[in-house]
């Protein structure tokens, strides 16, 4: 069994959210797998630095998703991202300082933050989503002038 297992409950938008989200999981499997198996510093700095870059490229990605679909809660949403971004740099920033300690927390983080947060917060998008179509169904079309 991975570290981090995807499960259905996880499905967004069977698209490019969905497609960012897997990446994430599969880059956090690999951190773990790494810091685990005792992996030089430089191995795991290097995951770490893609993970973090990808996890912030998805993040932004995310939100100008959001934003072009009128998504009401963006700004509540966003401020969770932009404390998650802050708590992952300053640990990245212990982790090039020397503490090797901070890489299994970092794992441990980004999996429990990701799991609790996709599950949670990002899957209100697809309930938005979902509203929002039924609500332009019943909308009848407008006369023709
Ligand atoms: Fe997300
Ligand atoms: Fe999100």
């Amino acid at each position: 069994m991975a570290y981090f297992e995807w499960a259905d409950d996880m499905v967004i938008d069977q698209g490019p959210i969905d497609q960012d989200h897997q990446t994430l999981v599969r880059q956090v499997n690999d951190l773990h797998t790494a810091t685990s198996e005792g992996r030089g510093h430089e191995v795991v700095a290097r995951l770490l630095e893609e993970l973090v870059r990808d996890t912030v490229e998805h993040i932004r990605r995310e939100e100008k998703f959001m934003e072009s679909v009128g998504y009401p809660q963006l700004a509540r949403h966003k401020e969770g991202h932009d404390s998650f971004v802050d708590e992952l740099r300053s640990l990245q920033d212990q982790f090039a300082a020397g503490s090797i300690t901070v890489a299994p927390r970092l794992s441990m983080l980004l999996r429990d933050w990701l799991s609790l947060h996709i599950r949670r917060y990002d899957k209100d998008i697809a309930v938005f989503l979902r509203k929002q179509k039924r609500e332009a169904a019943r909308t009848p079309p407008r006369p023709r002038a």
